[in-house]
C-alpha cells in the first residue's frame, strides 16, 4: 500500500485500535486493551532487538528448546517481554509460545481473562547476530465460553478459522507492524521519535500473482515431486506475460520478512515436508495460522498442499505444517502441480 496521505499526520495505532472497537462486539474493551499490551510488548522487543550487539544479546543462551533448536538469548528475551506484558494486561488466561513447552495459564486467582495468545516471539533466529531483519507472529482466540475459569491445554487447540486476531512484527530496516481481526489487513510503521505506531500501510491487498518465490532450494533433494515440476516450470516454461518473467527467488531465512515482502509485492512462500521435516519445519498455531488468517484477508492463499492452514485441526501446540502461502494465483499453480493436475 502507498504511505496514506490526506489530512496531515498519520492515524496512530491506538486511535486506530479505539475506532475499530466495534470489531470486537461485547468485548467492553478488553480486546482493545489486549492488543495495546502487545504493542507494548512489540516496542520493548524493538529496542532491544536494535541494541542487541551493544548490550551483549547476540548469541545464544546455551540451552535448547522444545523445538530442538539453540535458543537464541533474543528469543528468551521476546518470550519474557510478551509474556510479562500479557501478565501485567490481564486479559489473557493462557500463553502459548515456540520458546515453552507448555501452554502458560496465567491463573492468579482473578484472571478473569477471556483469550488466549499464541507466538513465536523472535522469528528467523538465525539472522540475530548478522543483523538480517527478523519478527514476532502472533495469534489470538477467544476461550471457550465454557473454559472460562478452568482453562486447560486444549483452551489452546483451537483451529485457525477461530483466531480473532493476527498479526506480526518485522523488525527492518524500518519497524512495521500488520495485523488483522478478520475485517482487513492494516500496516502501521513505528515512529521511534513519539514512539507510536502510525497507519502507513492502510487495507493491504496481496497482488493476486508476483514474480518472486521462496523456498530453501538446498532441500531439493527431499522434495516431492510436483514442488520440483512447480519450480521448475516458473524457472523454464511460465508464459512470459503473466508476470512479466523471469521470476525471481527470494528467501532470506526469516518467514515474517519473506511473507511481508510477499505480501507487498507478490509471491509465495514455500516451506514442503523435507527429509528432515517430515510435516514442514513451520509450526502450525504460532506461524502458520497467523499468516494465513493475515494473507486471506489480503486475498491471497495458504495451503499445507493437503487443504487450507486454516482448517487444520491441531494435535499438539507445538505441531508443524507444510506452507504454501502467498498470492492466491502462485499459490493455485504450486496446488495444481502438486495434485499432480498441472
Ligand atoms: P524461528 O527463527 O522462529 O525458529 O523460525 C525460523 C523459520 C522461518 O523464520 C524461516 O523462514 C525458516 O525457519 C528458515 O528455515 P531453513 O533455514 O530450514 O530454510
Ligand atoms: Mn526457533
Ligand atoms: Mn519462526
Ligand atoms: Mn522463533
Amino acid at each position: 500500500g502507498t504511505l496514506a496521505t490526506g489530512g496531515g499526520a498519520l492515524k496512530t495505532l491506538e486511535q486506530f485500535i479505539i475506532e475499530r472497537e466495534a470489531d470486537a462486539p461485547g468485548s467492553k474493551g478488553q480486546f482493545s486493551r489486549l492488543l495495546r499490551d502487545i504493542v507494548v510488548a512489540a516496542k520493548i522487543v524493538d529496542r532491544d532487538v536494535r541494541k542487541a550487539g551493544l548490550v551483549d544479546l547476540f548469541g545464544d543462551t546455551g540451552d535448547v528448546n522444545v523445538q530442538g533448536e539453540v535458543q537464541k538469548k533474543l528469543d528468551l528475551l521476546a518470550h519474557e517481554e510478551f509474556v510479562r506484558a500479557l501478565r501485567r494486561g490481564g486479559e489473557v488466561c493462557l500463553i502459548g509460545s515456540e520458546e515453552h513447552a507448555e501452554a502458560i495459564p496465567l491463573l492468579f486467582e482473578d484472571c478473569q481473562g477471556k483469550y488466549v495468545v499464541l507466538f513465536d516471539p523472535l522469528d528467523g533466529s538465525s539472522n540475530v547476530d548478522v543483523n538480517v531483519s527478523i519478527g514476532t507472529i502472533f495469534s489470538i482466540y477467544r476461550i471457550p465460553d465454557d473454559h472460562v475459569g478452568r482453562v486447560t491445554m486444549a483452551s489452546a487447540l483451537q483451529s485457525g478459522r477461530k483466531q480473532v486476531a493476527a498479526g506480526y512484527v518485522v523488525y527492518g530496516s524500518s519497524t512495521v507492524l500488520v495485523y488483522t481481526t478478520g475485517n482487513g489487513v492494516n500496516g502501521f510503521t513505528l515512529d521511534p521519535s513519539i514512539g507510536e505506531f502510525l497507519l502507513s500501510h492502510p487495507g493491504i491487498r496481496t497482488p493476486e500473482r508476483g514474480r518472486m518465490y521462496s523456498v530453501n532450494e538446498g532441500n531439493y533433494n527431499s522434495w516431492e515431486d510436483g514442488l520440483k515440476e512447480y519450480i521448475k516450470w516458473m524457472q523454464t516454461e511460465a508464459p512470459d506475460d503473466t508476470p512479466p518473467r523471469p521470476y525471481t527467488t527470494r528467501y532470506i531465512g526469516s518467514f515474517v520478512a519473506d511473507f511481508h515482502r510477499n505480501l507487498m509485492k507478490g509471491g509465495v512462500y514455500i516451506y514442503p515436508a523435507n527429509a528432515r521435516n517430515p510435516n514442514g519445519k513451520l509450526r502450525l498455531m504460532y506461524e502458520a495460522n497467523p499468516m494465513a488468517l493475515i494473507v486471506e484477508q489480503a486475498g491471497g492463499r495458504a495451503e499445507t498442499g493437503h487443504g487450507p492452514i486454516l482448517d487444520v485441526e491441531p494435535g499438539a501446540l507445538h505441531d508443524r505444517c507444510p506452507v504454501y502461502i502467498g498470492s492466491r494465483d502462485m499459490v493455485d499453480d504450486a496446488i495444481g502441480f502438486l495434485s499432480g493436475e498441472r
